[in-house]
């Protein structure tokens, strides 16, 4: 029962209870003259067709009811309403549409308000601009980051918000997608009060407003913020360019702003009308496909049968096995994450570098003002360092981030074995090494699993928990909570060389590889990939790696490759030379010119020609179009083969694997959803095509061929 004097007024249907009353999945409770309408939709009140239909029956029932005066809409459980229901936007969608509930709202001749706490977003927000008063507790986040999919709001928020809080302010929170805190909100006039409980303090406020006869005034008609001054036209167009300007092939940003500048120069009416035909065409872009599927994709990957299974172990403190540059990097992620760190280096020396760059990015963070003296002075209270193993005998975890050698980290987890207590989970950061091997070595290899971080491993959020041979399902559920813990995205790999991201890499460092050698420039390959929506070209990459590191890796695979297969020696050629990349000042561009981007050096363009004439291969001339197509080929066949041969679980963990660690465009999706959209059978054809240069190479995966057969695509096998 809620507040002990509850009136029940409905008496319908077979779904009334005692104290409350049921409409779809909406619950409605009368307090004295107020209607609580509770959204009840678990987990985040998402605004389904039966959700729609629910407000709009209740809202029916509500404006016959004279003994109602005012009515208070909110969420039943963790928050207010976090929008439209993503789900439903592969179908047609069905009335009540959103629009017309806040509409629908907005003319409501009685008092409505809406009270929120959790995240009230996209619709919900947008259920609360058309609402005629607005309260939110303390920590409640508002916001509308439709943008995040592609999308502009399409509910009437780019034409109420304006209303209420400015033209400006209003287009850069809806092109950013960043949320709002409550007192934030409150100072921009988006809230009208702040409250201590969201029923209780949300049903006081509606006792003021009917106390007071407070008159209603429609979002729609509050005019004063957005009138067409020069102040409000030249602001909007400022924040516009700069809004498009920054963009990075996204659509919608331009298409918000659009839509923002007709709230200063139409009626609310005409605004809403190309709101509306702007969302329609929005919604049927590849981008906003793209960002839909990334955004189920990510949640996706966490659903995995060992987490069905096992129970995650209690993890709070950390042993980390190296101070380079991953060993620091995790352990800073670590601390971060409110962790105990005790980190271990061969000798003083190294665990010296090894203590610095850890405490250099806390330094930073106060010389920057992002933390204070005392924070940085508590975070590295929580930080040990020894060169002895035997001060992890306590640790919950080890994550070993050695040099990548086997024989090395073998050596490291014998001894490890012989210190850390039993049930400690014992991890390797390895990017390619058989973590079975590894195992091997301890009288535990249930408790060994590999955690595979990236570069720098305190920003990137991918994590690859790849999952041994003889792992306990309760380890694998470790390694899924520990990323949460750390805010990572994890993704299921199984054992192969490179897992899923570095083994696919491989295939497209050298179709990269084989290009440049037929006679495209490290520097032509890299624009085509910077405009298909990549932060960064393949050879920028190397360079930013370390072209020794994966160098080593060509060195160690040279006894496991076919003979018969193409090897380009460009690479290792820099790599004789010293030229490293970043680091060294040279690589595939030279760094010393000031250039942010690294400057083209003709020195390499001689070394490739060079290479060229002793293949005896003619140069000829790739179009970005072409160099696109071979490349997102190579990646998408050895990416089937990785789903094929279980390595990852589903097409869509490819996808978060490239998109979180790899800097594949998000407005695409990841390359398998990027694959569905270009069509599985035009993919295939360019394979078979390829497949008459270099048999070998471009041998369409089983699993391109199976598909295309059966008529079926990636997206099929995303269970
Ligand atoms: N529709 C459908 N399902 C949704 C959803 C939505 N809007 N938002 C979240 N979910 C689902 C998730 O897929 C997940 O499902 P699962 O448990 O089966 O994996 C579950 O709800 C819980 O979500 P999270 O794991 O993300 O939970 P968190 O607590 O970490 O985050 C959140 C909650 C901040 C609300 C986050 O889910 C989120 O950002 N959701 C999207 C919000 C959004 O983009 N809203 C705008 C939608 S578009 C719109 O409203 C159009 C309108 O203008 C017309
Ligand atoms: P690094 O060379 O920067 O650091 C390795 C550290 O391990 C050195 O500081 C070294 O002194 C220390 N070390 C070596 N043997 C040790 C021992 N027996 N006991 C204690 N410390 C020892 O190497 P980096 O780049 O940090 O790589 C570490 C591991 O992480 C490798 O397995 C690598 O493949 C993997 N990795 C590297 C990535 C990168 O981008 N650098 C990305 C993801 C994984």
């Amino acid at each position: 029962m809620f507040f002990g004097h509850i009136i029940l007024k409905y008496t319908s249907s077979e779904l009334q209870e005692i104290g409350e009353i049921m409409v779809n999945s909406v619950n409605i409770k009368i307090i004295d003259n107020i209607a609580l309408l509770s959204v009840n939709n678990s987990p985040v009140n998402a605004l389904s067709f039966a959700v729609r239909e629910g407000i709009m029956s209740a809202l029916d029932d509500i404006e016959s009811d004279k003994t109602i005066l005012c009515v208070v809409i909110n969420g039943e459980g963790r928050t207010f309403p976090a929008g439209a229901d993503i789900k439903e936007f592969g179908s047609t969608p069905k009335a009540p549409h959103l629009p017309t509930i806040c509409d629908r709202i907005e003319n409501f001749k009685k008092p409505v308000i809406s009270a929120m706490h959790g995240t009230a977003l996209g619709g919900g927000c947008e259920i609360a601009l058309a609402s005629h008063f607005r309260v939110a507790v303390e920590d409640a986040r508002i916001g509308l980051p439709e943008v995040h999919l592609g999308l502009c709001p399409g509910a009437g928020g780019t034409q109420r918000l304006p209303r209420l809080i400015g033209p400006t302010e209003a287009l850069k929170i809806m092109t950013s997608g960043n949320l709002l805190d409550s007192k934030k909100a409150i100072s921009l006039g988006l809230i009208d009060e702040l409250i201590l409980n969201v029923k209780e303090g949300a049903v006081s406020f509606a006792k003021q407003i009917i106390e007071d006869n407070v008159e209603i005034i429609r979002t729609c008609d509050k005019t004063k913020k957005i009138s067409n001054t020069p102040y409000n036209v030249s602001s909007l167009a400022q924040v516009k360019d700069s809004v498009i300007k920054t963009a990075k092939g996204l659509i919608a940003p331009e298409k918000i702003a659009e839509c923002v500048e007709k709230t200063i120069n139409t009626s609310f009416e005409e605004g809403q009308k190309f709101e509306a035909a702007t969302f329609a065409q929005l919604k049927d872009t590849d981008q906003s496909k793209g960002l839909i599927h990334a955004f189920f994709a990510e949640r996706q990957s966490g659903k995995i049968p060992e987490v069905n299974r096992g129970s995650p172990r209690d993890i709070k403190t950390l042993g980390i096995i190296g101070g380079g540059t991953m060993g620091s990097g995790i352990t800073v992620a670590a601390l971060n994450a409110g962790l105990e760190v005790t980190m271990i280096e061969r000798d003083s020396e190294n665990l010296e570098r090894g203590r610095k760059n850890v405490e250099k990015f806390y330094y930073r963070d106060v010389e920057k003002g992002r933390i204070t003296e005392l924070q940085k002075e508590t975070i590295l209270n929580r930080y040990k360092t020894s060169t002895e193993f035997s001060s992890l005998g306590k640790v919950d975890m080890v994550i070993e981030a050695v040099f990548e050698e086997l024989d090395v980290k073998k050596q490291v987890f014998k001894e490890l074995d012989k210190f850390i207590k039993p049930g400690a989970v014992l991890a390797s950061n390895t990017s390619y090494l058989d973590i079975d091997q590894i195992a091997a070595v301890t009288k535990r290899p249930e408790d060994v699993i590999g955690l595979h971080f990236f570069s720098p491993a305190n920003v990137m959020k991918l994590l690859e928990i790849v999952v041994p041979k003889s792992v306990s399902d309760d380890v694998v559920a470790t390694g899924f909570s520990l990323a949460k813990i750390m805010r990572k995205v994890p993704v299921r790999a199984g054992i192969c060389d490179g897992f899923i991201g570095n083994r696919i890499l491989n295939n497209y460092a050298d179709v990269a590889a084989f290009m440049m050698e037929d006679g495209a420039s490290p520097y032509e390959i890299d624009a085509a990939v910077r405009n298909f929506g990549y932060p960064m070209g393949p050879h920028q990459m190397f360079d930013l790696a370390g072209g020794d590191i994966l160098w080593s890796t060509r060195k160690r695979q040279e006894p496991l490759r076919d003979p018969n297969s193409r090897y380009v020696r460009i690479a290792d050629r820099l790599c004789e030379n010293g030229w490293f990349g970043q680091k060294t000042g040279r690589g595939f561009y030279r760094y010393d010119t000031g250039e942010r981007r690294g400057a083209v050096d003709p020195e390499v363009l001689e070394i490739i020609a060079v290479e060229r004439k002793k293949k005896a291969i003619k140069p000829r001339i790739f179009s970005s179009e072409e160099i696109i197509r071979r490349y997102m080929a190579a990646m998408i066949n050895e990416a089937a083969n990785v789903v094929y041969e279980g390595i990852a679980l589903r097409p869509s963990d490819v996808d978060v694997t490239k998109l979180y660690g790899y800097g594949f465009p998000r407005y695409r999706g990841g390359p398998m959803k990027y694959a569905d959209t270009y069509g599985l059978d035009k993919l295939l054809n360019d394979l078979k095509a390829f497949e008459s240069e270099d048999p070998l190479f471009w041998k369409p995966s089983p699993l391109i061929t199976k598909l295309v057969k059966e008529g079926n695509n990636f997206e099929s096998l995303n269970i």
